[in-house]
């Protein structure tokens, strides 16, 4: 089965309105250009309606880089997936690899988000990735397998049909150092043989699975080119129109 690839924008918390507007209004008036990937923009969530509508009109998808499990009730400051939904967004990134450091997120609560971002109809895009000390220690597979299963636990084949996966390495993440093509390809095909083992062949076939961490537009082809990359996590990069245009038209 051929994946059609996905180009997401991860804008972290950087931009304000006005420019949060205007790159998405420069996203939205390349992206005609782009006929073989996907594109999804993830502004702060404080700006996802303004970013909606200057979106209207585009096939540029909006998400979001964060939400809580839990459905709307007493729980301060927090957004939940309806929440996004309503504003418009179809896409929530979980699990971020800055969430898990900086906020304390567990497998477990990246897990009960996956679930609730499903049950609400949004696309759960699931990050996983290995710090550098445990790729120097050997330790990427088993890092990577146990943020699968945690993270994914308890989701039924058809739910698992319509996430995306993106697997960021931590070192690579705003270092400029990004993975070689076959270090991507090595955990990407890991990471098919997991799904297919705890699914099936089929279920794994469909589901894509991104790679992020310092992807640009001159390194974008050869990332993209391997068998199981199926689209990027772009962060720095998307903060340019022409920049994250450029990684998109690179495949
Ligand atoms: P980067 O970030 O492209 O700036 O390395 C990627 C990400 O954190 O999603």
């Amino acid at each position: 089965m051929m994946r059609r690839p996905l180009i997401a924008g991860n804008w972290k918390m950087n931009t304000n309105r006005a420019e949060a507007v205007a790159l998405a209004e420069g996203v939205a008036k390349g992206s005609g250009e782009i006929k073989n990937a996907d594109l999804l923009v993830c502004p702060p969530a404080i700006y996802l309606e303004s970013v909606g509508k200057a979106l209207t009109g585009s096939s540029v998808a909006l998400g979001a880089q964060n939400m809580y499990a839990k459905g709307n009730g007493a729980f301060t400051g927090e957004t939940s997936a309806a929440m996004l939904s309503d504003v418009g967004a179809e896409f929530v990134i979980l699990g971020h690899s800055e969430r898990r450091a900086l906020m304390g997120e567990t497998d477990a609560v990246v897990n009960e988000k996956t679930l609730a971002a499903l049950a609400a109809g949004l696309t759960p895009i699931v990050c996983v990735g290995e710090l550098l000390e445990e790729r120097e220690a050997g330790k990427t597979g088993e890092v990577i397998a146990t943020q699968f299963a945690g993270s994914l636990a308890g989701l039924s084949a058809e739910q698992l049909g319509k996430i995306v996966i993106a697997y960021e390495p931590v070192w690579a993440i705003g270092t400029g150092k990004v993975a070689s093509p076959e270090q991507a390809e090595e955990v990407h095909a890991d990471l098919r043989r997991l799904l297919t083992e705890s699914y099936n062949g089929e279920i794994a076939d469909k589901v894509r699975i991104l790679y992020g961490g310092s992807v640009k537009p001159s390194n974008a082809a050869e990332l993209m080119s391997q068998p199981n990359v199926d689209g990027a996590l772009v962060g720095g990069a998307s903060l340019k129109a022409e920049d994250f245009l450029g990684i998109a038209a690179a495949i």
